[in-house]
């Protein structure tokens, strides 16, 4: 109940005024002759309890109050207790009774308000761990990929410093003639320093995918998530025969959104659509990259020629450990979904069996595009 002996100094305070404030109107209750009902004053003390006790001491206090105005009642009126004083001291029972029923129901609507609250607290910071756990995983993939494109990365970065080696190799020879052509020589120079500019951006892309970090959004040309993604997956894309043909929206889609995070959603779908082809007789082999403006949003588009989804798992795909592959692991869509849904957009797959696949995703044109185009 109320201790004044224990919490803190501004509680202490509190029951010490409210247990003064008790003793005073009982003493002038019991002691004075006044013709009023002096005990509905502990309705005071009850709506001072209300702000400190629990709902076990708010009943206590109660009780003492009820208790104090009958022993007051019975100390000064006891030689003609059928008088107007017990009908003071009903009307101060009654009053201490609603009292505290409304105080009772007050602090226990203020405990409901505080579980809420604190349920509250407790589900964002469960969300804000899941999100967390969706940026790992996001990141484990990414590194993932790079390992299964590991062969296409060095071909990437190999095929400049090739071309570095032998346009130094050339710049030399020019160089190195009786009547040195320098003329020549500054063009086979010019060319390494463009493939060293070639070698150094492969490799940015190729950090940038790998790095752990938050989300980072700016203002982004979704043409340059695709082609970028294109650009890594080049070495993958010729190895199993595919011809890509782009198509992309004119005036270019800006979007708001994570670079890094994009690029795996389009790296992942197209991925999917060369290994559907792989094991599939189609020839040739063609995938189709689009962009293109539906309304407010912008949409990006892989379509393969593979075998297609079977119609009974189309609703399933999304979900994480869905796979029919013997390696996979069924986390890629999963992935992007969540990304995509992050972004606020939303992504989806039709197929038509033997005809292929067709994924898409759409988010919301940023502000930044302009106005809608008619
Ligand atoms: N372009 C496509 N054509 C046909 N089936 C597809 C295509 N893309 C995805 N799928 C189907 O969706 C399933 C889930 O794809 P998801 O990318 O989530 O996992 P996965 O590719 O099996 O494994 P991983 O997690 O390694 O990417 C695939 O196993 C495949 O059956
Ligand atoms: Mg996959």
């Amino acid at each position: 109940m109320l201790n004044v002996m224990s919490g803190s100094p501004r509680v202490r305070a509190k029951c010490l005024a409210l247990w003064a404030t008790t003793f005073a109107i009982f003493i002038v209750d019991t002691l004075t002759e006044l013709d009023i009902a002096v005990a509905v004053l502990y309705v005071l003390v009850i709506m001072m309890a209300m702000g400190t006790c629990s709902i076990r001491g708010l009943r206590r206090v109660a009780l003492i109050c009820a208790l104090l105005t009958a022993a007051a009642f019975f100390f000064s009126h006891l030689d003609h207790p059928f008088s107007a004083a017990l009908a003071r001291c009903v009307v101060s029972l009654t009053a201490i009774g609603i009292a505290t029923w409304l105080a009772l129901k007050n602090r226990r609507t203020r405990d409901e308000l505080q579980e809420q609250f604190s349920l509250l607290a407790h589900t964002h910071d469960v969300e804000a761990r899941l999100h967390r756990a969706q940026i790992e995983l996001a990141h484990i993939c990414r590194i993932t990929t790079m390992g299964e494109l590991s062969a296409s990365i060095a071909h990437e970065v190999n095929q400049p410093l090739a071309a570095i080696a032998s346009s130094a190799e050339a710049a030399q020879r020019w160089l190195d003639r009786p009547s040195p052509d320098l003329k020549e020589a500054g063009a086979a120079i010019a060319r390494a320093a463009s493939n060293a500019r070639r070698a150094a951006e492969v490799i940015k892309r190729i950090r940038d995918l790998t790095r752990k970090s938050d989300s980072l959004y700016e203002e982004l040309d979704l043409q340059s998530v695709v082609t970028d993604s294109l650009a890594l997956l080049d070495r993958e894309i010729q190895s199993h025969k595919v011809r890509v043909a782009c198509s992309f929206a004119s005036p270019s889609l800006w979007v708001s959104g994570d670079r890094i995070q994009l690029q795996q959603v389009v790296i992942n779908l197209i991925m999917n659509s060369l290994q559907a082809m792989n094991g599939h007789k189609s020839s040739p082999r063609e995938l189709h990259v689009r962009t293109y403006r539906q309304e407010s949003h912008a949409v990006v588009e892989v379509q393969d020629n593979g075998p297609g989804i079977d119609q009974h798992h189309l609703a399933l795909l999304f979900d994480a450990f869905f796979t029919t592959k013997e390696n996979g692991m069924g986390i890629g869509l999963s992935i992007c979904r969540s990304i995509i849904e992050l972004h606020g957009g939303c992504i989806r797959a039709d197929s038509q069996p033997n005809l292929g696949a067709t994924f898409s995703f759409s988010l919301p044109v940023s502000p930044a595009n302009g106005q809608p185009s008619n």
